[in-house]
């Protein structure tokens, strides 16, 4: 690394709010890539969840690419932990199969692991995910407000950034003003909601995803047991998703054009999830078998209604000195494009590198607004 570069930052304050996976990639990478004989950023981490429920058990399985550079197996393996992960996941060649209603393979595509990935796919729980990216962001020296829920932010005429806390146990609110912040509070981020207000704004993407996890007992059925895949009615504009999670444990996701609905995420009561399984039947009715023995066998604590949403990502150019926007604060992918987390961890560790290899704050921003925002779009498209 070239010498006194990252300065511009040394003894700053930064502040991330939401320690998810794109704040979290964010910290690790910083604390990797950092020249030690600088003295590091005050880093400070507010995460509205506490340390343990942030982790909490998530019953979703995510797939993380490798197919390309701009993937997130590409960036675990940045970080040195590509080794671990995959202790914890089961690799996967990446096939992604599209099959008719009568499960007639009308597609595959298949991607080759990008560089010297040993896959192009792996599986891994969110919670794996997130423990090992947290046990290596905690090496960082940085204070950690766990409960700690971010409430506004606002620039300061000198240029600093005021960010508002709430301490979630006591209700007591506190500030801070800090020379950088990194807005990771996903989705539905408030930062994004106060700082930027018309830029993109969250929209519905025209249809709903109903679905949940089915544990089939003597394991799945063929051909839903190994790859990825979609099953799809296009004159209807049906499609379900299957997304195998183990040997006998699959995701679906059955969706629909059509107007916007309200979102149900589980547990579902006895009556809800038996008015989720018939709609599922009759809106999947053209759907040969295993389709309905799969949703009959949904789990009612892993059930959801959910609409699909999505926001085009944002450069961050001169305005806001300071503020940048990772992850799902920034660019929202419907739920059709499995491909959040890998930006996440794309955008973490892109503008943790580009803050330790540029001069200034305002070319490494720029820097990294050229990673981020293509790779947002390419997917959105
Ligand atoms: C069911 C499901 C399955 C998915 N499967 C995949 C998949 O297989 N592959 C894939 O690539 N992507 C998948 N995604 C998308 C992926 O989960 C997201 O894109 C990813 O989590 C985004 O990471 P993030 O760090 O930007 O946001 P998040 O993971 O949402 O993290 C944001 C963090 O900020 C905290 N926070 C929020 N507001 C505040 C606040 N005001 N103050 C303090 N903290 C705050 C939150 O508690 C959270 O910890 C899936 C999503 C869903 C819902
Ligand atoms: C929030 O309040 C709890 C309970 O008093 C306290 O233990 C914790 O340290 C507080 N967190 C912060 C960041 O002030
Ligand atoms: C910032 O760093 C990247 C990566 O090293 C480099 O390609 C880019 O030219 C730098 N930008 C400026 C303005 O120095």
């Amino acid at each position: 690394m070239a010498p006194n570069t990252a300065q511009f930052l040394s003894g700053n304050r930064i502040v991330v709010v939401g320690a998810g996976i794109a704040g979290l990639t964010f910290v690790a990478a910083l604390h990797q890539l950092w020249d030690p004989s600088l003295d590091p950023p005050e880093l400070t981490v507010l995460e509205e969840r506490s340390r343990e429920l942030s982790l909490q058990q998530d019953p979703y399985v995510l797939t993380v690419n490798g197919g390309n550079r701009d993937e997130g197996l590409v960036a675990l393996q940045q970080l040195g932990l590509l080794g671990e992960i995959r202790q914890h996941a089961s690799l996967n060649n990446g096939v992604v199969r599209v099959w008719s209603v009568d499960w007639k393979q009308l597609a595959t595509i298949e991607p080759e692991p990008y560089g010297t990935l040993p896959a192009a796919m792996m599986r891994v729980s969110r919670r794996d995910l997130k423990r090992i990216l947290l046990e290596k962001a905690e090496k960082a020296a940085a204070t950690w407000h766990w409960g700690c829920s971010c409430t506004t932010a606002e620039q300061l005429p000198d240029g600093q950034i005021r960010v508002t806390t709430v301490n979630a146990t006591t209700r007591t609110t506190f500030t801070q003003d800090c020379d950088m912040l990194i807005a990771a509070d996903g989705a539905d981020s408030k930062i994004r909601e106060k700082l930027r207000p018309l830029d993109g704004k969250l929209q519905y993407a025209g249809a709903t995803q109903i679905g949940g996890i089915s544990r089939i007992h003597g394991g799945l059925p063929h051909p839903v047991h190994g790859d990825y895949g979609l099953q799809m009615s296009s004159g209807d504009g049906v499609c379900c998703i299957y997304t195998p999670f183990d040997h006998d444990t699959v995701g679906w996701a059955l969706s629909r054009t059509g107007p916007e609905r309200d979102a149900k995420v589980g547990p579902f009561e006895p009556h809800e999830l038996e008015a989720l399984k018939e709609e599922a039947w009759t809106t999947g009715a053209m759907f040969d078998e295993p389709f309905r023995s799969i949703v009959g066998a949904t789990d009612p604590t892993t059930a959801f209604i959910r609409p699909a949403k999505e926001r085009p990502a944002i450069a961050h150019g001169s305005r806001l000195r300071g503020v940048v926007f990772l992850g799902d604060a920034n660019h929202v992918l419907n739920s059709f494009v499995l491909d959040g987390a890998n930006l996440a961890l794309k955008d973490g560790w892109d503008l943790a590198e580009q803050i330790c290899r540029n001069v200034s704050l305002e070319a490494a921003i720029a820097s990294y607004d050229k990673l981020s925002v293509p790779r947002a779009e390419h997917l959105l498209k």
